[in-house]
């Protein structure tokens, strides 16, 4: 089956994607029982579920399992992190999956605003794209609600929506379950793993600077540090940079540290935490990656600017030429590096389980329409739906116990 606006995908692309598929079907054990009560209840039953999130390959599990409940699914990645085989594979199962991963800014902008154009009833978002794009096209009134995937997503509803989200949306990162399974842990492990596979440098004995010490700062920096790197944080929260102190690492300002680090990583969800003139003060080939949701931490185009050169050196990492014969490297473009850079992996497949039940349950929750305890714009994942996935989680990673 294909959907109406699908492009003629090759069939080696779709063979591909599905036998990814299979294999990480076969590991997101609570997702597959979540399915089994989906396909009994339908719970989605005639409703459009519009959604803008990284089409990788576990996402298109949870895609799967909303449609196994009866949800018609309209969906998109976000910016240069969808994966072209993913997306084939979804499309042959009859979603509409717009975009490819090459796709530039505003062609993905036009992805968003068809989503809208196909007036979905529930939206999952991240980064709160498609929630922007509804009120921005005045049409938020048909939506019954929303999850939102991200803390950047959170921030953006607060900053620059607040009082004009007509709806409730259900905020996943703002539950400690997927702050301590996600950010903390499979962002930490993940990018060690996307640091080592795309530089195939080694992580011990390497100065790392975390700026950042939130959830997904303090993942890096456990995981660097259980690798035999040296790390270093930049952090402006007082307390968090207690706790970095705390927690054993050398604190400091990025203006001092950044002339002692040998890889930079940003992990804070604000544009240009790194300058050009941080960049240019750093040591002779000096790394710059970045884990956040936006590619706006490192400030890119003031270093183009800058650079009397750049060059592609191999996929996913970018030289570029500065004064006196010294040069820096940015690696993927400065986008999530553990889900934009060369053959991505994400985060693995048990941590997503966690993050995919999470919004599930909380889609279903939605779905179910005016429910007590369900407000209009951001609110927290419900307890009840915290503690029954932990349970289930500690009671598979308990087993035989
Ligand atoms: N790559 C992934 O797979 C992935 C997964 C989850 C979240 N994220 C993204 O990672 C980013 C961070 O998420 P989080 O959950 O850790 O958020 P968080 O709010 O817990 O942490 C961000 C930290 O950055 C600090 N900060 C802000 N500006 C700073 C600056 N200029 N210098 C130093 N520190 C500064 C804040 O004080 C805070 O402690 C967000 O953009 C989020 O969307 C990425």
């Amino acid at each position: 089956m294909t959907a109406r606006t699908a492009p003629h995908d090759d069939p080696a692309l779709i063979e591909y994607g599905m036998q990814r598929l299979d294999w990480t079907r076969s590991r997101m054990t609570m997702l597959a029982n979540v399915r089994e009560r989906f396909i009994k209840a339908q719970p989605f039953a005639k409703t459009r579920i519009g959604v803008d999130l990284h089409i990788d390959v576990k996402t298109a599990i949870l895609l799967e399992v909303l449609k196994a409940g009866g949800a018609e699914i309209v969906a998109t990645g976000n910016f240069g992190s969808t994966q072209d085989e993913i997306a084939a594979a979804l499309r042959h199962q009859g979603m509409t999956i717009f975009g490819k991963r090459d796709d530039t800014l505003d062609v993905h902008r036009t992805h968003l605003a068809r989503i809208i154009d196909h007036t979905p009833d529930i939206i999952l978002d991240n980064g709160a794209d498609l929630i922007a794009t509804a009120i921005e096209r005045g049409v938020e009134r048909t939506i019954r609600g929303a999850t939102e995937e991200t803390t950047s997503g959170h921030m953006r509803l607060n900053e620059d929506y607040a009082g004009k989200v007509p709806f409730p949306v259900i905020v996943i990162n703002d539950t400690p379950l997927k702050q301590i399974g996600e950010n903390l842990h499979a962002v930490g492990e993940s990018f060690v793993e996307s640091f080592m596979r795309i530089t195939n440098l080694m992580v011990n004995g390497r100065r790392f600077v975390v700026v950042g010490y939130g959830w997904c700062g303090r993942g890096c920096a456990k995981y660097l540090t259980a690798f035999g790197g040296r790390v270093s944080v930049v952090e402006t929260d007082e307390i968090k940079a207690l706790e970095a102190a705390l927690d054993g690492f050398r604190v400091g300002t990025l203006e001092r540290l950044r002339t002692w680090g040998d890889v930079f990583v940003t992990a804070t969800g604000r544009p240009n935490v790194i300058s050009a003139d941080d960049i240019s003060r750093m040591r002779n080939g000096a790394i710059l990656v970045s884990v956040g949701h936006f590619p706006w931490e490192i400030d890119l185009s003031g270093l183009r600017a800058r650079a009397s050169s750049t060059r592609v050196i191999t996929d996913s990492i970018e030289r570029f030429d500065l004064a006196e014969g010294r040069h820096v490297i940015v690696l993927s473009d400065g986008r999530l590096v553990n889900l934009a850079g060369i053959n991505p992996k994400g985060n693995s497949i048990e941590s997503m389980d966690i993050g995919f039940m999470l919004q599930a349950l909380s889609l279903e929750r939605v779905s179910a329409g005016p429910v007590d305890g369900l407000v209009h714009g951001p609110q927290a994942v419900p307890d009840d739906i915290n503690r029954f996935i932990a349970r289930e989680m500690v009671a598979e990673l308990s087993r035989g116990g």
